[in-house]
């Protein structure tokens, strides 16, 4: 087991949200209950609502236990840990804040005093990331002395376009240095997008493969089952492109097409992933269009659930064209992916979740079953990387069916199931990321820098859809738009199908 980690408060900007109930303190307590945090550890929860620490506490205790009864939780504990979880609760303060008003820097200042490391949380609206850090800053509260860090970590959505991007990273930049700053992706925590890089990297039968003369395309999904659910403000605004890609499914992409670092340094990981994220071939406003598929979601049936149209959803404009779907193919202008295309799709209330990844490889150069029909020929062999659920890796290949006919093959897959090898998981994610933030390790953290490539390769899409009317109706409970599959099956591709 890893140690402990330094000392330090965790201030928690926006303690009362969401986020920290639903993920940051279950994360808190399976490290606690792991002996990874220092005895010395504090929290300190700060947002505007009236509470009291006893209150701050026990609201978060029920939600945990209430979250240990739920099976289908990705929190992972069947039960709470008295021992653990009084200890973690002992160390919890809440303080009342407006994240506008200097005094609440103030009080916090002499919380904390000058020999406490902290970690400051911006786990509040994405409107308050740079007035929360301005302040921290006008409080004399960023500066580092000795042993005594002061680190900040920014949620997504860092920006929401390129210029807004840009200007969140200057205003930061001018109160922080970049090492202070953990610009956090949850996909980075998740043990399967992680593994990528091993498998990538410590194994020498794939990476021989892994490029433009062995690798057709590469296809990543992130299918949802959710609607839009209570998140209608915030998700008509965004819309899927913003809330998924630059972000999560590009930090996917980078692991998957990166080159090999000179080592596991945070930096050499993070200059990789940045310069093939920059690699992304920018649109012209023609190309945009054509390859790329916005969706939105009408009523229909998922999960056996009635789920309304999203034009329907709370807080969604009813004329709204915000794409809750969308689907693009993107290239990489570099020596290893020249000519390969990747292709991208997430979406809302699908028919199936299923977050992963498909390597399709060429076919065999020359078919010797020629004899065969058509659909019965050798397929692509494909190396499937699942990320999430049923966490694991496929490796799919032809064999011959047995039987007396001579040639009669069928699809079959090598799998490899984290569950059946390493036992059921007990992480939300956000474990390994506060920890490394604690231990002040960035690899997993994106670079301003990267943010920005990221949106740069977007934005065409963002551009060319302003004008471009209603986007393409896919009935909720389905696989997507069919213009989804025709943006595939255009160039003979087609995407692995979502499970049933
Ligand atoms: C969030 C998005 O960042 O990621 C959500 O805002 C999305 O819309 C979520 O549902 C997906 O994360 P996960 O871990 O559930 O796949």
């Amino acid at each position: 087991m890893a140690a402990a980690a330094p000392a330090c408060t965790l201030v928690i900007f926006g303690a009362r949200g969401d986020l920290a109930k639903r993920l940051l303190v279950p994360a808190l307590y399976n490290l606690k209950a792991a002996g990874r945090l220092a005895e010395d550890f504090h929290i300190l929860g700060v947002d505007h609502g009236q509470c009291d620490d006893a209150h701050f506490r026990g609201d978060l205790g029920d939600f945990l236990h209430d979250l240990a009864a739920d099976k289908d939780s990705e929190f992972g504990q069947a039960k709470i840990d008295d021992r653990a979880w009084k200890g973690l609760a002992k160390a919890m303060r809440y303080q009342i804040g407006d994240f506008e008003d200097a005094a609440t820097y103030a009080q916090i200042g002499r919380t904390l005093g000058d020999e406490r490391s902290a970690i400051f949380y911006l786990a509040a609206a994405p409107r308050f990331f740079g007035p929360i850090v301005e302040q921290l800053g006008r409080a004399g509260m960023t500066k580092e002395t000795g042993a005594v860090f002061r680190r900040v970590v920014i949620e997504k959505p860092f920006g929401d376009d390129l210029k807004s991007a840009k200007a969140l990273n200057r205003r930061i930049l001018k109160v922080l240095d970049e090492g202070q700053i953990f610009r956090i992706d949850h996909f980075l925590g998740k043990e399967t997008v992680r593994n990528i890089m091993a498998v990538r990297f410590a194994n020498g039968v794939f990476e021989p493969l892994w490029n433009r003369q062995h690798v057709d395309w590469v296809e990543i999904t992130a299918a949802e089952t959710v609607g839009v659910e209570k998140r209608g403000g915030y998700y008509d605004h965004a819309g899927a492109l913003r809330d998924m890609t630059p972000n999560h499914l590009f930090q996917v992409l980078a692991m998957i097409a990166m080159e090999p670092p000179n080592s596991f340094a945070a930096e050499a990981v993070r200059a990789e992933k940045g310069r093939v994220i920059e690699a992304i071939a920018i649109k012209t406003p023609e190309e945009a269009l054509r390859d790329s598929v916005r969706g939105q979601y009408t009523a229909g049936t998922v999960e056996r659930r009635k789920m309304v149209a999203y034009r329907a959803a709370d807080k969604v404009d009813p004329a709204s064209n915000t794409e809750t779907y969308v689907a693009l193919k993107l290239n990489i202008d570099n020596w290893r992916w020249a000519g390969t295309p990747f292709y991208l799709r997430t979406g809302k209330a699908l028919k199936a979740r299923q977050t992963q990844t498909v390597i399709r490889f060429k076919r065999a150069p020359h078919t010797l079953f020629q004899a065969l029909k058509p659909d019965q020929r050798p397929g692509a062999n494909a190396l499937v990387i699942r990320i999430q659920p049923n966490e694991g890796l496929s490796l799919l290949f032809d064999v011959k069916k047995p039987g007396p006919e001579e040639l009669d093959l069928a699809e079959v897959g090598m799998d490899f199931r984290y569950a059946d090898t390493f036992g059921a998981q007990t992480a939300t994610g956000y474990e390994t990321l506060l920890y490394d933030c604690m231990i002040g390790d960035q690899t997993l953290f994106k670079r301003g820098e990267d943010i920005e490539f990221a949106w740069a390769a977007v934005m065409p899409f963002l551009e060319a859809w302003k004008n471009a009317g209603e986007p393409c109706f896919y009935k909720a409970g389905s696989e997507g738009p069919d213009e989804a599959a025709r943006l595939m099956t255009r160039s003979g591709r087609a995407w692995r199908p979502l499970p049933s």
